[in-house]
């Protein structure tokens, strides 16, 4: 691990806002980090091209089907190990991560998820509030353990869900409080950092 800035890699599936938006903060000095490298299992993800445009360091990891977690992650497993990685932002990486890849870099991997866990876990949660009939759900930043979207929790942010609310507006609102709360938490977890 580092002494000056804390290095993180930034994994992402999709378009990589919340990405776009630890990387600003660290630019503006809000958040005393910096993307060391960007990883993805996707190599479409528009967040991937983002980063590059950014001119920060990519590497698409694609996952092969058929294959064993542990094989697909082992491509994941260097890129960081060989980069010198304080910690590992899961920032809409949508895979889940095998016991082996969690055990090696305990505690230093973060997680973001879209609803107020324990309740709903999993892929659509944002959908899941709403078909639910939930008057409230939120933002989860917690550390990733060997469970799905499950682990020490470090915030959470309440967000409503208003009469009308569709996936998309209430995804956009989720989206505000996910930009703001996760450069904040993990400036948080860096203060804590030994
Ligand atoms: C976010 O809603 C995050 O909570 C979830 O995946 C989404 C990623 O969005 N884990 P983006 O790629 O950062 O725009």
């Amino acid at each position: 691990m580092s002494g000056g800035k804390k290095r993180l890699a930034i994994l992402i599936s999709g378009t990589g806002t919340n990405m776009t938006a630890i990387i600003e903060a660290a630019e503006s000095g809000v958040l005393d980090a910096e993307a060391a490298v960007v990883i993805s299992d996707n190599p479409n993800a528009k967040g991937l091209a983002r980063a590059v445009k950014m001119g920060y360091e990519t590497i698409a990891c694609p996952y092969a089907k058929g294959l064993p977690r542990e094989e697909n992650e082992k491509a994941v497993i260097k890129a960081i190990k060989e980069r010198d990685i304080d910690w590992i932002v899961l920032a809409g990486f949508m895979r889940v991560l095998s016991p082996s890849f969690v055990k090696e870099f305990r505690g230093r991997i973060v997680n973001i998820h879209p609803a107020l866990l324990p309740a709903f876990p999993g892929a659509r949660a944002i959908r899941d509030a709403i078909e639910a009939g939930a008057e409230v759900t939120g933002v989860t930043i917690h550390i990733v353990d060997e469970l799905v979207d499950h682990g020490p929790i470090i915030a959470q942010r309440e967000v409503p869900i208003l009469p009308g609310d569709t996936e998309e507006t209430l995804a956009m609102r989720i989206h505000e409080t996910e930009h703001e709360l996760y450069p904040r938490m993990l400036q948080e977890l860096i203060n804590e950092d030994v």
